[in-house]
């Protein structure tokens, strides 16, 4: 049987590493395409530690034909891409807008092409739950309304969502979905892979973890006045690991789709919601060390409260969230305490970067 190459675009990142090695384990051959922008070349050496393969990485950016033309003369043939490559800060494509638009939309645009020219028949997007703001209902379906975005990165989650349906509407000869994600949390059971953010963290998790770790003298919780149970927001928080796997369940329903020409777009969430102090406790109860914190003014931008309508993933992807939050935390602290321990022998001088 012909080998399933799976273009994996930013697949030295967070959700794609963990996205490669599930790749692996369900007999797809991975090949990463990434830039290296927001994500560190050992992560590569972590995948072959864990997976037991050379899985062939191209340095190259998605947006420029040239990289990905590369690749495809090199490595022939591709069952499908899952595209992650993006940037992700949402403050900071507040003050680079064009720079957003270029990388993430210029990648969509490339990506796309190149599954027209090289005839590559399956197409995942990674999107995200920004693209609902601040919903009528909840949990929020798949059919609620889009509005006005609130960031430049939202615009561009949009933008590329509308990109691929318009693109398959046209008739070409492709499949594909769009996931749009939750608040993705946690970390590969071995502790080699998970998020490794640049700077000081912007999100709940890498902010609570670095804290406990003593990196970060105290962790603002932002607003205890939002018409919740305990006044601080509320989001659906899945783990990597599930969401990793989401991606192989697209592609098998991808594969058993009989058409040649397809596209549909789903929740990827556990459809429960927890509270910013709810993480917070429940951090401290895993791992056992407290997390020093106060409340502090609203953050502008967040919403109270969103979670998943999981049932449609459930239904016709035949995925649903199977780890729980505390995995999900516990596995963010040893990773974050097994990547300190090297990053802090490597200050000592007593061991080169990590590997
Ligand atoms: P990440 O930054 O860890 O990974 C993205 C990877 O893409 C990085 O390795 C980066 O170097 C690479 N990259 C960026 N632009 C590139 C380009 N032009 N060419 C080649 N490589 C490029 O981010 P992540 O958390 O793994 O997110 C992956 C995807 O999921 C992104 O599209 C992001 O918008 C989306 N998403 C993330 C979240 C989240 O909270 N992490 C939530 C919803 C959606
Ligand atoms: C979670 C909750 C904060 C940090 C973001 C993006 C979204 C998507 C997922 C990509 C909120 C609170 C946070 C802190 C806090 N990414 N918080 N103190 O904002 O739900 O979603 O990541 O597509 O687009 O916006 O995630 O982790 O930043 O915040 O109290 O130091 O934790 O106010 O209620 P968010 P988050």
């Amino acid at each position: 049987m012909r080998a399933k190459k799976i273009l994996v675009t930013g697949g030295a990142g967070y959700i794609g590493s963990h996205t490669v090695v599930e790749l692996v384990r369900a007999g797809y051959e991975p090949v990463i395409l990434d830039n290296f922008s927001n994500s560190e070349r050992f992560i590569i050496t972590r995948i072959r530690k864990i997976t037991g393969r050379n899985v062939p990485l191209h340095t190259g950016d998605c947006a420029f034909r040239e990289d990905v033309a590369r690749v495809f003369r090199k490595e022939g043939h591709f069952h499908g891409i899952i595209h992650f490559a993006a940037l992700k800060a949402v403050e900071e494509s507040v003050s680079q807008p064009l720079r957003y638009y270029r990388n993430n939309l210029g990648g969509m645009l490339t990506m796309l092409e190149a599954a027209e020219q090289y005839r590559v028949p399956n197409f995942v997007f990674s999107s995200s739950c920004t693209i609902y703001g601040n919903p009528d209902k909840l949990p929020v379906r798949e059919n609620a309304p889009v509005r006005k975005a609130a960031s430049p990165y939202g615009e561009t989650k949009q933008i590329a969502e509308q990109m691929l349906e318009t693109f398959i509407q046209s008739g070409v000869p492709l499949k594909a979905v769009s996931l749009r994600y939750f608040n993705p949390i946690g970390a590969h059971s071995s502790g080699l892979i998970g998020e490794l953010p640049l700077g000081v963290p912007k999100n709940l998790v890498p902010f609570i973890t670095q804290t406990a770790a003593g990196l970060r003298k105290i962790l603002q919780v932002y607003g205890d006045d939002y018409s919740t149970p305990d006044g601080t927001c509320i989001r659906d928080y899945i783990h990597v690991v599930d969401l990793a796997v989401a991606h192989i369940r697209a592609l098998m329903y991808l594969e058993r789709k009989r058409t040649r020409t397809f596209y549909d777009v789903f929740n990827i969430g556990t459809g429960r919601g927890h509270s910013v102090l709810e993480i917070l406790r429940t951090f401290e109860k895993v791992t056992g060390v407290k997390v020093p914190h106060k409340i502090a003014p609203r953050r502008s931008g967040d919403i109270a409260k969103i979670y998943a309508a999981a049932g449609k993933a459930k239904k016709e992807l035949r995925w649903h969230a199977k780890r729980s939050l505390e995995d999900a935390l516990s596995s963010s602290w040893a990773w974050q305490s097994q990547f300190l321990s090297i990053e802090a022998k490597r200050k000592l001088g007593q061991s080169k970067s990590p590997s």
